[in-house]
C-alpha cells in the first residue's frame, strides 16, 4: 500500500511560523515521524509539500498512478481552492484531511473547508498527532474496502 503526504501553503515553515497554533516540531520531523509509522503499518509514503496550488493539483494527479489514498493538508487552500477539490474527486483516491489546529475554534472563514465533504473524513486540532490519527484512520479504511471488495469478489 503506498500513501501520499501532501502538505499545502506555508506548511513548510512549521517550527517557526506561529508556534502558538502550529507548535515547534518542523515539516521534517513531522515527515521523518509519519515515515515511521506508515512503516510500521507496512506502507510505502512519499511525502510532498508546495506553495504553488498547480504543483498540489499536479501532485494529486500523479498520485492515481501509484497511491492507494492521501493523507491531505490543504492549508489555506482548503478553504479557497475549487480546482484542488476537483482534482481529488477527479482521481477518485480516499483521502483523510487534516489540519493541526481546530478550524471551528478560528475565524469564521476557516470553518469550512472546500475539500471536508469529499474527504473519509477531516481530522483537526491536535497537531502533529492528528496527521499519525489521519494516516491509522486512512490505512484502516483503505484496508476495510479491499476486504469487503474481496468478499464480495
Ligand atoms: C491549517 C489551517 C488553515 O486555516 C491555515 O490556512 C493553514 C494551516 C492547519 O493545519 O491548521 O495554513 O491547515
Amino acid at each position: 500500500m503506498r500513501i501520499l503526504l501532501l502538505n499545502g501553503p506555508n506548511l513548510d515553515l512549521l517550527g517557526e511560523r506561529e508556534p502558538d497554533i502550529y507548535g515547534d516540531d518542523t515539516l521534517g520531523t513531522l515527515e521523518a515521524e509519519l515515515a515511521v509509522q506508515a512503516e510500521g503499518l507496512g506502507c510505502a509514503l512519499r511525502s510532498v509539500q508546495s506553495n504553488h496550488e498547480g504543483a498540489l493539483i499536479d501532485a494529486v494527479h500523479a498520485a492515481r498512478k501509484d497511491c492507494d489514498g492521501i493523507v491531505l493538508n490543504p492549508a489555506g487552500y482548503g478553504h479557497t481552492s475549487i480546482a484542488l477539490r476537483d482534482a481529488l474527486i477527479a482521481v477518485r483516491l480516499p483521502f483523510v484531511e487534516v489540519h493541526l489546529s481546530n478550524l471551528a475554534a478560528r475565524e469564521p472563514f476557516r470553518h469550512r473547508t472546500l475539500t471536508a465533504d469529499v474527504a473519509v473524513g477531516r481530522i483537526d486540532g491536535f497537531g502533529i498527532y492528528g496527521y499519525h490519527l489521519a494516516l491509522d484512520a486512512l490505512v484502516h479504511h483503505l484496508r476495510a474496502r479491499a476486504a469487503a471488495y474481496s468478499e464480495k469478489n
